[in-house]
């Protein structure tokens, strides 16, 4: 049988290369990469698919209409999935209009030529055809101690720029829907860790960090909160959607683990005592309280009973276990880590943390 073709935007990411490699090792459909590689994309995350003959890269960006319109001309996707996007908080503080460029702009002209591509299908085609746009619990704002987790039907109360632009594209693909018709469905996920993140993140930063044996820089208090998903059932979670979630809706996808940071820094330290232990040495001891970020979120948490309750999904990992599993990677992949941090990464560190 036939298997579908998805149109992946920003595939060469964390999560997007993560979601690629899943779809190819269960066969779930072919796919079409298209990814600006901006300091975020890699594609040695995808050298396992260099042969694959069901797996095509696109260098391109997801705001140029011409090459969409191109691209959908040619593979003709059953689904888009439109994972590109800036995606770091702290860079958007300090620049901010590339997250209007890439996360508003982009995901307009995304929906655009979806739009028109999707207009002209054949009918039996246009019937089935679905964009899926990857958003973040970040959209609704910060939560008290004691409020409730985020449900799909929290207001957005986006507080960073990034937060604010993703707020806006979810807000264009839920207009796309109601207005032409265009069959979407969008998530909102919380805080992912696992295999090829980009070490600007909390997780992986703190593992390259400790190994090296630099400072470990927990912002303010180290007390706000995140709530944790393991990458992989992200994954799981995301293909659940596209498969079987209601057109127009959106699910949020949790972890179940709700964290302090001091928290997640402290557990990375234990595992490394453990699995890379230096004599005489704790790892702990790195803890380094710094400046507080700019309008930071205290507290993010999701309630998933609907993607539950419809479509049967929760996460397998917790965070032990899914921890265990990523401090290994970090571990055992240092040729990925050493070209990651490339000459362009120092510099980010040192307008990040220079003057903290
Ligand atoms: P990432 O920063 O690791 O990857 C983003 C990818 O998009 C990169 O490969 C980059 O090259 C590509 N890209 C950027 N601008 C582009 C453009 N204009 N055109 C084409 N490609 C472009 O991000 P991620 O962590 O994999 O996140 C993926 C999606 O999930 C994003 O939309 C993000 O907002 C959302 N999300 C992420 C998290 C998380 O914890 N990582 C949590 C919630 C939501
Ligand atoms: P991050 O991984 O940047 O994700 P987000 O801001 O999207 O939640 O940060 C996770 C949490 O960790 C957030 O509360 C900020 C904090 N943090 C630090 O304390 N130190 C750091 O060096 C970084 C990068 C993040």
């Amino acid at each position: 049988m036939a298997i579908p073709t998805f149109l992946v935007t920003g595939g060469a990411g964390f999560i997007g290369s993560n979601f690629i490699l899943l779809a190819r090792q269960n066969a779930w459909a072919k796919i079409i990469n298209l990814d600006k590689l901006t300091y975020a994309g890699n594609l040695q995350n995808l050298t396992s698919l260099a042969t694959d003959p069901d797996y095509i890269f696109v260098q391109g960006d997801i705001g140029d209409r011409p090459l969409l319109d191109q691209i959908l001309q040619k593979y003709q996707p059953d689904y888009i999935i439109n994972f590109a996007a800036e995606s770091h908080v702290d860079r958007s503080i300090l620049t901010p209009e590339i997250f209007i460029q890439t996360n508003v702009l982009g995901t307009f002209h995304l929906l655009e030529a979806s739009l028109n591509y999707w207009q002209n299908l054949d009918p039996a085609k246009q019937k089935t055809f679905k964009f899926l746009h990857i958003s973040t619990d970040e959209v609704y704002g910060s939560l008290a101690p004691t409020e409730p987790p985020f449900t799909e039907t929290n207001l957005y109360k986006p507080n960073s720029p990034y937060a604010a632009s993703k707020a806006s594209s979810d807000h264009f693909v839920r207009a796309y829907f109601a207005t032409y018709g265009l069959p979407t469905l969008c998530t909102n996920c919380s805080n992912n860790y696992g295999a090829y993140q980009f070490p600007e993140k909390l997780i992986p930063l703190m593992i390259l960090n400790a190994v090296e044996q630099q400072p470990l820089p927990i912002y303010g208090d180290g007390q706000n909160i995140r709530d944790w998903l393991y990458v992989a059932d992200h994954c799981e979670a995301i293909y659940r959607v596209l498969t079987d979630g209601r057109i127009g809706e959106t699910y949020n996808i949790g972890g179940l683990n709700e964290l302090t940071n001091l928290a997640v820094v402290e557990k990375i330290c234990v595992l490394l005592n453990e699995l890379r232990p230096c004599k005489n040495f704790d790892y702990g001891s790195l803890i380094t309280f710094v400046r507080d970020r700019a309008g930071h979120d205290r507290r993010y948490a999701i309630d998933c009973t609907k993607i539950t309750q419809e479509l049967g999904w929760q996460p397998k990992e917790n965070f032990g276990s899914g921890m265990v599993k990523t401090v290994h990677w970090y571990l055992d992949n240092s040729l990925w880590l050493a070209r990651v941090r490339s000459g362009d990464y120092k510099i980010w560190l040192q307008q990040n943390y220079g003057d903290r």
